[in-house]
């Protein structure tokens, strides 16, 4: 066979994590409602698919923002040909504008900053080819995005240490944790070039409050190492506390600026993973033109920055899109997490994302990352559900699974809760609070036990909920 390069023919890519593996079981087997009513359902994809309607309604009141419609035609030539890496001017200041807005105005992004790139994963290759040599570290606090050991590490040959934080202060980021990740890389002969943080977090759902992002500041300005600040799930907050973003605190704060690095995209907060629209904004000139530069390998499509400049330049539909798409957020966050303490089931306190951060720990046969992956097997394969389990974002604790509420329409979202409602009755006592326990004595009896209170079953929107009889569950199929 003729040989490839190392780096090519390497794990670098990190597809061996159950992350991918349970992508893998929904793909050979997706749920349908009507086609495949057992198929596995998809709860480890961060997607934001409810706004869509709202978005679609623009769509048809602007057809001049699409290039294959009478009204828009007129520009198709010009934008075909449109190939500069700076990318079109309207395009990089309706995001800098979006970016301002989405911070509540309270800070404001200059366009000649925003630099392109093929989505958020483009943003942090470039970002880490720029910032680090091979064999330099990045800090990374813990849980972190499985894809950040790809996207930073794969073909930049950086190392990513990570910082443990654990979940007896809500996993919040520490000066000692961070000093303990310091330290341990320069015991590694490792030299750290800078840290990334992931505000609002994925996979946590929580944000970092003003007073942690000011001693992150302080810390890398002491250490004079760079700060890269994902923001990508910003709009994503949809309860108080408010979302506070880096660049506000660096003009609370005493820092070199040249050391900030903002990574943003669209594909979370407007829900558009497809159109590749990443953002790298840096304090930093010498960041931004070599940053540009690279832009050549992931242009966003001209004819999709067309679109997303006629979009986002349309200040009411932003304004509106804003507030809606916090709404939904909201109210499907509620009613999730809300069926799920029926059953005993907590997650972290959390106010923004596209997940909760499940807490299964209780359920753990043995209190082990084994004990963990036994419990993912069994959801995957028995309970038909993809969630990720908690040591694929390198979490230090087992037991907490990554479980994606916005990818799916209401209905799916029942069936998925009466699986989970269906299968934490009926293995464990543990985790089910007394009164359901007595009343259900656990067998899959359960749908008739528990209609004795109806109210129990229905969500804050008057949707039946997964509490009601479970015909979609193949569990209790199998039992009946
Ligand atoms: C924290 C974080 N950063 C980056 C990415 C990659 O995003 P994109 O689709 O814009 O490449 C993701 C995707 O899930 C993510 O969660």
């Amino acid at each position: 066979m003729v040989s490839m390069s190392k780096i090519a023919t390497g794990n670098g890519h990190g597809e061996n994590s159950p992350y991918f593996d349970g992508w893998k079981a929904y793909e050979t087997n997706p749920f349908h409602a009507i086609d495949r009513p057992d198929g596995v359902i998809q709860m480890g994809l961060a997607e934001n698919q409810l706004c869509f309607e709202f978005i679609k309604k623009w769509l048809m009141e602007h057809p001049e923002a699409s290039l294959c419609t009478p009204e828009g035609v007129g520009k198709f030539k010009e934008t075909a040909l449109f190939q500069d890496y700076h990318g079109m001017p309207e395009f990089r200041q309706a995001v800098a504008k979006f970016m301002g807005k989405v911070r509540g105005d309270r800070v404001k992004f200059d366009p000649d900053r925003v630099v392109m790139s093929g989505g958020a994963t483009g943003a942090h290759e470039m970002v880490a080819f720029c910032l680090a040599d091979p064999g330099e570290a990045l800090l990374v606090p813990t849980p972190y995005y499985p894809g950040f050991d790809r996207d930073l590490r794969w073909r930049t040959g950086v190392e990513l240490v990570p910082v443990i934080c654990e979940s007896s202060n809500n996993f919040q980021i520490t000066r000692n944790a961070l000093e303990a990740a310091y330290e341990k890389a320069e015991e590694d002969n490792l030299r750290v070039k800078g840290l990334l943080i992931t505000n609002p977090s994925n996979p946590l759902g929580t944000i970092m409050d003003r007073d942690t992002l000011k001693s992150i500041v302080r810390f890398i300005n002491e250490k004079n190492i760079h700060l890269i600040g994902d923001e990508i799930y910003a709009a994503t907050v949809f309860k108080d506390p408010e979302f506070v973003s880096i660049s506000e605190v660096i003009e609370e704060v005493e820092c070199n600026r040249d050391l900030i690095h903002i990574v943003y995209s669209l594909s979370k907060d407007m829900g558009f993973p497809g159109f590749r629209v990443g953002i790298v904004y840096s304090y930093n000139d010498a960041v931004v033109n070599c940053a540009r530069k690279m832009s050549s390998y992931g242009l966003v499509s001209s004819q999709t920055q067309h679109l997303i400049a006629t979009m986002l330049n349309d200040d009411d539909f932003v304004d509106n899109f804003i507030v809606e798409s916090k709404d939904q957020l909201s109210k499907r966050h509620k009613y999730f997490t809300w069926s799920l303490s029926q059953v005993g089931i907590g997650s972290l306190k959390s106010n923004g994302g596209l997940f909760i951060w499940m807490d299964l720990r209780k359920l753990l046969k043995e209190k082990t990352f084994d004990g963990e992956m036994d419990l993912w097997r069994v959801i995957i394969n028995e309970v038909k559900l993809n969630v990720s389990p908690g040591s694929s974002f390198h979490c230090h604790e087992p037991g907490w699974f990554r479980v994606c509420f916005a990818n799916m329409e209401d209905s799916t979202m029942e069936v998925a809760l009466s699986r989970i409602r269906t299968f934490i009755l009926k293995n464990n006592e543990a985790i089910v609070p007394l009164k359901l326990c007595r009343r259900s004595s656990l067998k899959l009896s359960l749908p008739r036990s528990l209609s004795r209170r109806m109210d129990d079953f229905m969500s804050p929107t008057g949707i039946m909920s997964p509490h009601s009889p479970l015909p979609q569950s193949p569990l209790v199929r199998a039992r009946t």
